[in-house]
């Protein structure tokens, strides 16, 4: 059976009658669930990460370039979430139109998106559970072996990061024991996260320091910083410094963005999925666009991006608020708490995205019947759940929120472009297809997602990018020793489904 073995809409759509999942989302509390997914370690560690280590100030223009890239891809996505309404998302979309190898790619790359990302915030949430705590937590318990600091002029290495693993236990629970009553609980973090947003912007306005804005773009003369661990950090290379650094930022804070195609697996649950699906999808996106750039403009100028490099690297807004703004310890509290609260609901979203990706692939037999075993009350995916945990422990312990933060970016990128492509193929192949949303501008819009989307990968580290080479080479060596024999589409004679099997106007 050829690898471009492709699934029917057909088939997707008796898959979805199914299942019991109710239609209660409107477009409001999609795009509510957009936001709980997308806000969290990108906007409240990653600006300041960018800004220190690329961009500088010029880290708002770093998340202009990536929401341009998002939009791009956005509109391609609000297309095959009106096409398909169903779960999935990206996994589901290649799988009816570029046929199953890719569909697998996909999937395999959706594991660094939803499963390392969870890793990503969850070293996040370690970062300021410790800042809460008053730092309490000793650095060996709460970094991973590949981080050390220079601690009384001795190295200080980490052991593992306990918190992060901590938070993975009890979100791992929680979704074990099924999360009924998840939509109220987000909408309320939702609610406090952006609440917390604009009281930092309107706060923090009136404490920016225009001479942290000047220059705006980092100079290739930039002195070089001494780092916490007694090296030093150079902005001469390409991407450290002035353009280049705001493309390399842009891969970095591309992170904060990652989250709203955690909308199209909720589109089985839509009351109206062809209408609000690209609703909650780009209104979700633009919401959020417009609070980066306001926060992003006010957390550079209340403190200097080199800042970021140093003692302000960890917990960074709630090191700008008490070292710069005085008068306001009580807010760099309670800021705190909020980001702890938001990235519990990242987390969450990812871990549950993440099983329910790995629930479709193991329906379709492209991995082991383990990964779609229900709990016999609970009725959730609790073996799958437990061998996340400790697939994504093992990084959160383990290797640095930077390292698993690009892998997540590169993972879901990727992702990205073939979506993009996916709608060109398609238009191509089912022109006459009913489409209740359509991509603007088809090819152009798809080009330019692919275009900025692949800028943004080559802008991210040489290791992280050979990381992520391999870790594809891996998968398709999983997909022809083990996936390709057992795919139930593959290997059925009697469904032979082809895009022709789409519904037609
Ligand atoms: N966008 C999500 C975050 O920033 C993944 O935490």
């Amino acid at each position: 059976m050829s690898v471009f073995v492709k699934k029917s809409i057909a088939q997707l759509t008796a898959a979805d009658k199914e299942g019991s999942l109710k239609r209660t989302l409107g477009a409001g509390s999609l795009i509510a669930l957009g936001i709980g997914a997308i806000i969290g370690a990108g906007l409240f560690v990653r600006t300041a990460a960018a800004a220190g280590e690329h961009a500088g100030s010029a880290v708002t223009l770093s998340f202009i370039v990536a929401a341009i890239g998002c939009a791009f891809a956005g509109l391609c996505y609000a297309e095959f979430a009106s096409i398909i309404p169903i779960a999935g998302s990206a996994y589901t979309y290649a799988y009816a139109t570029m046929g199953e190898i890719i569909a697998w790619i996909i999937g395999w790359a959706l594991i660094l998106e939803y499963a390392l990302g969870a890793a990503t915030v969850s070293i996040s949430w370690s970062e300021y559970a410790n800042k809460l705590l008053g730092g309490k937590i000793p650095y060996e318990w709460s970094h991973s072996p590949m981080e050390s600091v220079l601690i009384n002029g001795h190295s200080v290495h980490g052991y593992a990061n306990l918190p992060a693993l901590l938070i993975l236990v009890i979100i791992s629970a929680l979704l074990i024991k099924g999360t009924q009553e998840s939509a109220l609980v987000n909408g309320i973090i939702v609610f406090i996260k952006v609440a917390i947003v604009l009281v930092f912007i309107a706060v923090g306005w009136q404490f920016i320091n225009p001479a942290n804005h000047t220059p705006y773009l980092i100079p290739a003369n930039a002195p070089d910083i001494k780092l916490q661990d007694g090296t030093t950090y150079s902005y001469l290379p390409f991407f450290n410094h002035g353009w280049g650094g705001i493309i390399s930022g842009a891969g970095v804070v591309f992170f904060a963005f990652i989250g709203f195609d955690a909308v199209s697996t909720a589109a089985q649950e839509a009351k109206n999925p062809s209408r609000d699906m690209p609703i909650g999808i780009l209104g979700s996106l633009v919401v959020c666009t417009v609070l980066y750039i306001l926060f992003s403009w006010v957390l550079t100028g209340v403190a200097p991006y080199t800042d970021f490099m140093k003692s302000g690297k960890e917990a960074s807004v709630a090191y700008a608020i008490s070292h710069y703004m005085a008068g306001y310890t009580w807010l760099s509290t309670l800021v705190t708490i909020a980001i702890l609260a938001g990235f519990s609901s990242v987390i969450l979203v990812m871990l549950m995205g993440q099983s329910r990706v790995f629930y479709t692939m193991s329906h379709d037999g492209l991995l082991p019947k383990i990964f779609s075993d229900l709990h016999p009350k609970f009725k959730t995916p609790y073996k799958s759940n437990i061998i996340l945990f400790v697939f994504v422990g093992a990084f959160a312990a383990f290797v640095p929120g930077s390292v698993a933060g690009d892998l997540t970016s590169i993972g879901t990128l990727f992702a990205f472009v073939l979506v993009c492509f996916g709608v060109i193929i398609l238009r191509k192949k089912e022109p006459n297809l009913a489409r209740p949303f359509k991509t603007p501008l088809v090819p152009l819009v798809p080009i330019l997602g692919i275009i900025i989307c692949t800028l943004m990968i080559i802008g991210l580290p040489r290791a992280t990018l050979m990381s992520a080479g391999l870790w594809m080479i891996v998968g398709l060596v999983i997909y022809f020793g083990y996936s390709k024999k057992r795919s139930k589409l593959g290997s059925g004679a009697d469904i032979l489904p082809t895009a022709s099997d789409f519904e037609k106007h």
